[in-house]
């Protein structure tokens, strides 16, 4: 059940805000329960209070919510549809969220229901991301279940005989970027020059998928920072770990070579790949509109003092 609070929350949401990341009640909330509590959302299960979060309406007709506190994410999940319905019942233009950059999982639910990332913002030393929803953008995405057994592969440089087999993953899984195999050919002959940038996830002998650095340093980029340029799993062998272990070994190899973070820039509409990168410990931190030819960009980043 969701309901608005009450003054006598209070001790409650303070046991579970101390137990949060926030590490206590954040002084909006403190403030919104002693004066305006009917801003305050607050999640029951069992008649026990398991999730929370802040709401107003700015005076440009937008929602927003913020300061998301839960014993499980189904219960954030919860508070979003709520107040997703709030939005469309009310003709809310905008519904915006503000979450611990952390929330991994929380960014998840939100990437399926269309929400788009904005901007970050430092607020009390902790970094959140404010995403928003104008219900422009629904992508229709199931996500299917783990596999249960993830795949053990052998990690490798790039070598001259993985030209054939490499362009093919590369082709098929990002046709956008490759539409012809050449292309595809000739972005992995290129990468040969340097192969310790190139790593290359084997399986029974065969290149299965493949993991593209840049030792560039670009003009949004600074010598501390890693580029991941393109990464690819061969369709049959993906949601069984591939990609994570070639995203491990490229920090890996980014870290030995003393950089802090690793970025990667993301079509908006790839549902699946922003998953992946959530789930790998990556947030967004820059909506660019128009970026890719067709479609919006989303740079990503993961730091690597986190991991
Ligand atoms: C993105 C890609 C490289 C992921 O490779 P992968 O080997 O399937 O990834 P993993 O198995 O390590 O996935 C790790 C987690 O990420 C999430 N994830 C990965 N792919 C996902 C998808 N399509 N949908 C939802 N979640 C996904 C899952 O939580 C997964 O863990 P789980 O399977 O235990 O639930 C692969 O899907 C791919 O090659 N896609 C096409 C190319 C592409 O889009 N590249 C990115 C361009 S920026």
């Amino acid at each position: 059940m969701i309901r608005t609070a009450e003054k006598n929350d209070v001790k409650i949401l303070a046991a579970l805000y101390n137990e949060s990341i926030y590490g206590k009640t954040p002084s909006l909330v403190s403030w919104a329960l002693r004066t305006v509590p009917e801003r305050i959302l607050v999640v029951e299960r069992n008649r026990k209070i398991v999730g929370a979060a802040y709401t107003d309406v700015c005076d440009y007709n937008n929602l927003w919510s913020s300061y998301f506190v839960f014993k499980d994410v189904s219960d954030a999940k919860d508070l979003i549809d709520h107040l997703m319905k709030i939005r469309e019942e009310k003709g809310h233009r905008n519904f915006y969220v503000f979450h611990p950059k952390e929330y991994a999982e929380l960014r998840v639910e939100l990437i399926i229901r269309g929400f788009l990332p904005e901007c970050l913002r430092k607020l009390d030393r902790m970094d959140y991301i404010i995403e928003s929803y104008d219900s422009s953008f629904k992508p229709d995405y199931k996500i299917t279940p783990p596999q249960k057994r993830k795949l053990r592969v052998k990690i490798r440089k790039g070598r001259k005989e993985d030209v054939k087999p490499l362009a093919t993953i590369l082709h098929k899984s990002l046709p956008r970027d490759f539409e012809k195999l050449q292309n595809a050919k000739n972005c992995v002959k290129y990468w040969l020059k340097e192969p310790k940038y190139m790593i290359v996830a084997e399986y029974n002998e065969c290149p299965i998928g493949v993991l593209l650095l840049s030792s560039e340093i670009g003009p949004v980029t600074d010598k501390n920072v890693g580029m991941l340029c393109y990464i690819a799993v061969d369709e049959k062998y993906r949601r069984k770990g591939v990609g994570t272990t070639l995203i491990e070994e490229a920090c890996g190899i980014l870290r030995q070579d003393g950089k802090s973070n690793i970025e990667v820039d993301v079509n908006m509409r790839n549902i699946g790949a922003r998953i992946f990168y959530a789930r790998n410990g990556f947030y967004p931190f820059w909506y660019s509109r128009g970026y890719m030819p067709h479609n919006d960009g989303i740079f990503h980043r993961k730091d690597f003092n986190s991991i």
